[in-house]
């Protein structure tokens, strides 16, 4: 960036001072040679050298300032062009671009840098649009639920099972919208986290069993086949933030499981690294999927009607990545998935087993 500034400046002053010169010697010369031509065709008798002179100049000034009228408007042209152009950004119409030509290479760069810009605000207005775009409609289902259980609640001579009934899916569609509007919350909290994120040491084989545990009665209902493989690990994170990982990574594998199905987790303490791997044969994800599952709110075509709303996965990525390490997906259709989570050892930290 610096070194570009210095460039610039000198360039640009060069390319003025040049024009200038040029343009008050070549009119002063011009004008000079007229009046000599003049003299010789005998239109001035003897002319007095203070007339001659001031003629020459005033000639010489008024020429100058009409030429370099012309040439600094066709300099010029394009700083316009880009001051007009900024001046439409700043109006919120992001939809501008200029000419990349000009005969300066600064301004050409400038005009260049300006489309690069304009460019990524029109992509992050698409963003942000997708995402109110994609909030609203996760917010409709369940309101729609809520709303109409509690229209049917309203209905005179219910039994009670029935009004239990409509209690219990409303209170499940009031859970739905706060799991989700946690997770928005926690999801532009991380993404705008600029300071480095809190750590402690903690038994990370004894977090990945609480998870195992708070599923129980999902892999029970399931008759899933666990197999854990969790030597003792101490690792230096962020505590709550990894067990939101852990929390999407082995409900994913539960949900997306069909009964009878069977779940591996693993971790594998390194010197440099833990992977935390954990595999299913569930389901699966297309392979168009897969590359998109890390995105906000996406879902995949096979599990568009299973409960979720698409977001466990980029809050995950982005945890990860905070830690400064890596999540990756592989899978094959009906066969099962595997997720691999590599977590980097802080340098003052080594794994103890
Ligand atoms: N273990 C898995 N087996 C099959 N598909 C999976 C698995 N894990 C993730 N997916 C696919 O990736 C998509 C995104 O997962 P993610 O956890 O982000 O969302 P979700 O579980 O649908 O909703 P949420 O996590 O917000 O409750 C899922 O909808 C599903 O299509
Ligand atoms: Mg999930």
């Amino acid at each position: 960036m610096k070194s570009k500034k210095t460039t610039l400046r000198p360039n640009l002053i060069l390319l003025f001072c040049a024009a200038v010169f040029l343009i008050t010697t070549g009119s002063m010369l011009l004008i000079g040679s007229i009046f000599v031509l003049l003299i010789h065709m005998g239109f001035f008798i003897r002319p007095r050298p203070f007339f001659l002179f001031l003629a020459i100049a005033v000639s010489s000034i008024l020429i100058s300032t009409l030429l370099a009228r012309l040439i600094g408007e066709k300099i010029f042209a394009p700083i316009k062009e880009l001051n007009h152009a900024t001046k439409q950004i700043a109006d919120g119409n992001f939809r501008v671009s200029i000419k990349e030509e000009g005969t300066v290479a600064e301004v050409r760069e400038m005009a260049h840098n300006f489309n690069r810009m304009a460019e990524e605000l029109r992509r992050t207005e698409i963003i942000h649009n997708d995402f109110a775009r994609n909030v609203s409609h996760e917010f409709k289902t369940p309101l729609s639920s809520i709303e109409g259980y509690a229209t049917l609640l309203q209905s005179p001579g219910l039994s009670e099972e029935k009004r239990l009934e409509y209690a219990s899916r409303i209170i499940a569609g009031t859970k739905r919208l706060t799991t989700m509007t946690g997770n928005i919350l926690m999801l532009s909290r991380l993404e705008n986290q600029q300071t480095g994120i809190e750590r402690s040491a903690f038994s990370l084989d004894e977090q990945l069993r609480q998870i195992v545990l708070l599923y129980e009665d999902e892999w029970n209902r399931k008759e899933l086949c666990l197999e854990l493989d969790l030597p003792a690990v101490t690792y230096v994170g962020n505590e709550e933030l990894l067990f939101q990982i852990w929390q999407n990574l082995f409900g994913n594998a539960v949900k997306f499981s069909n009964p009878g199905g069977s779940v591996f987790l693993q971790l594998l303490p390194e010197e440099k690294q833990i992977t935390v791997l954990l595999r299913d044969t569930g389901i699966g994800i297309a392979e168009k999927d897969l590359n998109r599952i890390f995105e906000k709110f996406y879902q995949g075509e096979q599990s568009r009607n299973t409960p979720g709303n698409g977001l466990g996965l980029a809050l995950a990525k982005q945890i990860v990545e905070l830690h400064g390490g890596s999540i990756t997906a592989s899978s094959s259709l009906q066969e099962g998935t595997e997720f691999t989570v590599i977590l980097p050892v802080p340098a003052e930290a080594e794994p103890s087993s």
